[in-house]
This record gives structure tokens, sequence and C-alpha cells, in this order.
């Protein structure tokens, strides 16, 4: 049973600054204020969860618990279908190099493992965000937002992030990376969960 938001502050269960403030944005039409966890000086769990859904309902209960308030955790990666779903909930460690973080290395994994696997033809993927709103008393509600499309290489474009450059969603001819931001924040796999979250939780009955 979904439960509606009838609170006035909601903790944003995130450390990275650029999310919480998409996040607050989104949440403040609502009369809603937003804090994040990073503020509130909460610890980050651990991602052992082995779904994006899990990560995301470990992180919105923590964080809930700590704070006692409400509190939304979310969690995102790429699918690629001819790999087993991978690298799924891995999308971001598939990206770790000794000086750091590199997504150009993150995308070429995939290509390779596409190649090794023969399935270099339009090989299906989605992008996955989960949402998970998590209360005090225990009570939780969970978002799955997709968008499906296929993997190109090599890859192209400059905007986004990740794995945006080799992402294009079904029926456009450009990839995330070429896309105008607020063209891909309409059809993306994030904006698909927040459209269920704020329907279910948030929109006036
Ligand atoms: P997290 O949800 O912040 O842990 O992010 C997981 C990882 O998934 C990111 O570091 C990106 O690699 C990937 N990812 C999630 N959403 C997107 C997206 O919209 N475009 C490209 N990559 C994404």
């Amino acid at each position: 049973m979904r439960r509606r938001f009838s609170e006035n502050r909601l903790v944003v269960a995130s450390h990275n600054p650029g999310k919480v403030r998409e996040i607050a944005d989104l949440i403040r039409p609502f009369g809603i204020t937003t804090v994040s966890a990073a503020e509130l000086g909460l610890p980050e769990p651990e991602e052992t969860g082995s779904s994006f859904i899990e990560n995301a309902e470990l992180k919105a209960h923590a964080a809930a618990q700590a704070a006692q308030l409400p509190a939304l955790a979310d969690d995102s990666g790429l699918e690629v279908a001819a790999l087993g779903g991978q690298p799924g909930i891995y999308s971001a460690r598939w990206a770790e190099t000794p000086a750091g973080r590199d997504f150009a290395v993150a995308m070429a994994q995939v290509w390779d493992k596409l190649t090794e696997a023969h399935a270099t033809a339009h090989p299906r993927a989605r992008f996955v965000c989960a949402l998970a709103l998590a209360w005090p008393d225990g009570h939780g509600d969970s978002f799955l937002g997709t968008v499906n499309g296929e993997i190109v290489w090599p890859p192209r474009g400059g905007r986004g992030f990740g794995y945006d450059p080799i992402f294009r969603p079904d029926g456009h001819a450009i990839t995330f990376g070429e896309m105008e931001p607020e063209a891909k924040h309409r059809i993306s796999h994030r904006a698909d969960a927040f459209r269920q979250l704020i329907a279910a939780c948030f929109a006036p009955a």
C-alpha cells in the first residue's frame, strides 16, 4: 500500500551535491523542504544489495532511521542484455581506475565484452533508476524507472555523464551524450521513476 507523503521535510539520502540539488528542485513545488544526508552528517551505508531497488531501500531506510525523518534514496545504472544485465549495480565500479573514475574505460569494457560475446549487432540495453522513500517507522515505497535503447560504438557526444555517449534511446537517432540535457531529462530512467514517485506519494490526490 503506497503511503502519501504528508510531512514537510525530507532527507535526500545522497552525498552527491548534484543529485541532491536535482531532487530538491523536483520536490520543492510540493511545499517540501529537503536536507541532505551530508548536511546531517549521516554515514554512507555500504551498498550491499543485489539489485537497484535493494540498494536504494538500504540507503533510504538507513537515513530515515538515523535522522528520524522520511528519506529518499536512489540507485541507478546501465544493464546490457547480452551481458546478462552487466554492469548493472556495478556501473560506477566498472569506471574505477587507480587514477580515479574513468568512464572511457567503463564504456570500452562494455564494448570489449560485447565483442567477446559476438553480440555487437545492435546490442539491447536499458538504463535503470530505483527510487526508495522510507519513513522512520519502517514503511517504504519503491519505484523502478527505465529507458530502453541500444549500445553504439564508438561513443558519441560530449554531453551528459557516465555511459551516456554509448546509449541511443529507442525512437531517437542520437545518443544521450549528444542530446540536449532537457530532452534527456524528459525521457530518462530517472524521469520515469520520479513520475511514478510523484504520482503515488506527492501529487495532490
Ligand atoms: P549511482 O546511482 O550514483 O550509484 O550511479 C551509478 C552509475 O550508473 C553512475 O556512475 C553511471 O555510471 C551510471 N549511470 C546512472 N545513470 C546514468 C545516466 O543517466 N547516464 C549515464 N550513466 C548513468
